[in-house]
């Protein structure tokens, strides 16, 4: 595998690429890698001849009070991760060189209506520092499909809305979430989940597919079924921000006339904040 520490380094191997024919599946991570980014590669790997993915942890989107000097950063593993999967490139770009005047003076990306609310609206700021780096990648890499975990939905669906509204020419691919045996979403976070934590976060996934199974048998009371879940979630202890019945579209609340759904939810246990979805189709 391949190692690209800068924009002129990273070219010299794509131009190569492309001279040769060969499409190019990109695959943006912040590093800490675990089988959910793995999926994401093979999934590159499945549509394009060759695969190249970035380990960049983007000062950008963390919020002031957010750690991001503390966000896990584990190299040397995700390297030998990243070359067992037969990965062809890796990316390692320096802060310096994506923003050489600070964060201050960049100019920003700011994906509108899908970003008020939910993960947006608790992270002021965070998707305008997702958006930015994600653009400023693209026109690096120039790649020709990108692949994004579902798991987190809603940003899988800005970095589709930016493509299109953008015109970029790339094509966004969402990945299926990849799940532990007992449910819960493979999750960088759930490293800081004791035992006992990691047992009571399946409930997660659980109150999910109880609410798409309601749904499914045609219940359709969408604020009642969010008050239950809620209150469920809150009495086996966790610290709920949201469980949003919304439209697959527009991730407004789903009204009786949608046909594609998505359930959002964070759960918190003790400091760790955990996201996970389900998508429902009526048809
Ligand atoms: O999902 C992530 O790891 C990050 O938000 C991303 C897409 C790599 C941008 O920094």
């Amino acid at each position: 595998m391949y190692q690209a520490h800068s924009v002129t380094e990273l070219r010299q191997y794509v131009q190569h690429w492309n001279e040769h024919g060969q499409s190019i599946a990109f695959i943006p991570t912040m590093g800490n890698l675990h089988a959910g980014h793995m999926s994401l590669i093979s999934k590159g790997q499945s549509l394009c001849d060759r695969s190249l993915c970035s380990i960049f942890v983007n000062p950008m989107q963390f919020g002031a009070n957010e750690d991001f000097n503390h966000y896990p950063r584990t190299l040397d593993d995700d390297l030998a991760k990243l070359a067992a999967s037969g990965c062809d490139l890796v990316y390692l770009p320096t802060a310096s060189e994506l923003y050489p005047e600070g964060l201050d003076r960049i100019s920003q990306v700011q994906v509108t209506d899908l970003t008020d609310h939910y993960e947006g609206a608790h992270r002021p700021g965070h998707f305008t520092g997702v958006a930015t780096v994600v653009l400023k990648l693209f026109n690096i890499v120039k790649p020709d499909v990108s692949v994004f975990g579902k798991k987190d939905y809603q940003q899988y669906r800005v970095i589709s809305k930016m493509v299109a509204d953008l015109n970029l020419d790339v094509q966004i691919i969402g990945q299926e979430t990849t799940r532990e045996a007992s449910g819960l979403a493979t999750s960088s976070r759930n490293q800081y989940l004791d035992e006992e934590q990691t047992r009571k976060a399946s409930m997660i996934y659980q109150t999910l597919r109880n609410s798409a199974e309601q749904i499914s048998a045609g219940e359709r009371d969408y604020l009642e079924m969010e008050r239950r879940a809620l209150a469920r979630l809150q009495d086996a202890g966790f610290e709920t921000d949201y469980f949003a019945i919304c439209s697959a579209e527009t991730l407004l609340p789903a009204s009786q006339e949608d046909r594609d759904l998505v359930i959002l939810v964070t759960a918190g246990l003790g400091t760790t904040r955990l996201l996970d979805n389900i998508e429902i189709s009526l048809w």
